[in-house]
């Protein structure tokens, strides 16, 4: 019998998942649930075939140089910045994600984070369990309404079509904000309209990210932009990090520039800028937005699928970068 690929599951992963990968692979796994330094990544990954990362894990130039029989990068997550896609396709690994799988849960995340911000549960939890409730008023931890209120969602791909969705039950106006505008049918379902940015921002009462992140989009909301939105207004950051310039959001959080943030993602996470961590108007979870079982099962089979057909010479479900087909065979540049 031939030996079996090699492959390297950079991170913890559930037991089924794991079970089904040593059917197919010689496994090295890391159940330990610490993440991987870059060094150690390297090492663990020079002898192998291919390797099933998490968003945490880099794979860049430092790391491939050390792999060359490396012949697939398959991540458990939709986003993919973490991949240095451009590296791999040079050398012809084939790069996978898992979209469509996540869509709806990282929806109820973003819409648990609007809610959250809006009504202050934050700040009304800590105040209760510290002991501080002692009497009611009127207008004790007054919050926003969100029911009725104007959404504006920037990315408008799956995920923000799911949270738009949730939007409609809320009775929400829905704003959106997308390089190509979607087609007729899918806002006329979703009943959003589309906007420039600047105005998108200076008509929503909430606006919340959902695009992928690329350097383009690198701070996209900064100073400039915060000072566009209303004071009353609440940004939600269910994408990653880089997209929002931290510090100026927290000036325009302490400032009361903007009312309030609810964000999953960090610039440098899991390090959380220490300024944030003293703002009671902004609501911070660390990046749980597919955090169910049953989504993370999903992921982390669809990652297995695709390693499985990438490291069978064939075309995995959720190639990322069909260029490298063609170079697979061939040497590094
Ligand atoms: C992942 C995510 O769980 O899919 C993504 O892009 O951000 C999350 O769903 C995270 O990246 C870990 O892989």
């Amino acid at each position: 019998m031939a030996a079996r690929p090699r492959v390297l599951i950079s991170a913890y992963t559930f037991p089924e998942v794991l079970e089904a990968a040593r059917v197919h692979f010689e496994v090295d796994d890391n159940q330990a649930r610490e993440v991987l330094s870059p060094e150690a990544l390297a090492r663990r990954l020079a002898p192998k075939e291919g390797v099933l990362v998490t968003g945490t894990d880099r794979i860049g130039e430092p790391v491939l140089a050390h792999c060359p029989g490396l012949r697939a990068v398959c991540c458990s997550a939709v986003g993919y910045n973490n991949i240095d896609v451009e590296a791999c396709t040079r050398r012809g690994i084939l790069v996978t994600n898992t979209p469509g799988l996540l869509d709806e849960t990282t929806a109820d995340l973003g819409f648990a984070l609007l809610l959250a911000a809006a009504r202050r549960l934050g700040e009304a939890e800590r105040f209760l369990r510290a002991g501080r409730w002692t009497q009611w008023h009127n207008d004790l931890l007054l919050g926003a309404d969100v029911h009725g209120a104007t959404l504006g969602i920037v990315g408008m791909g799956r995920i923000g079509r799911a949270v738009a969705r949730r939007a409609r039950g809320f009775g929400m106006k829905v704003l959106y904000h997308n390089r190509h505008r979607a087609e007729a049918r899918v806002e006329a379902e979703l009943e959003a309209t589309h906007q420039p940015l600047e105005q998108l921002l200076a008509q929503s009462d909430f606006v919340c990210l959902c695009l992928p992140y690329t350097l383009a989009v690198h701070h996209l909301i900064g100073a400039r932009q915060l000072a566009l939105m209303k004071p009353s207004a609440v940004l939600v950051n269910i994408a990653r990090g880089g997209i929002i310039d931290e510090n100026a959001l927290v000036q325009a959080l302490r400032s009361g520039r903007i009312a309030a943030a609810g964000l999953d993602v960090f610039e440098g996470e899991p390090a959380i800028n220490p300024d944030l961590l003293t703002l009671d108007n902004a609501v911070l979870v660390p990046h749980i937005g597919s955090a169910t079982r049953a989504t993370r099962l999903a992921m982390g089979r669809c990652a297995l699928e695709n390693l499985i057909a990438a490291l069978a010479g064939q075309r995995p479900p959720n190639l990322v970068n069909p260029q490298a087909l063609a170079r697979r065979a061939g040497p590094p540049d």
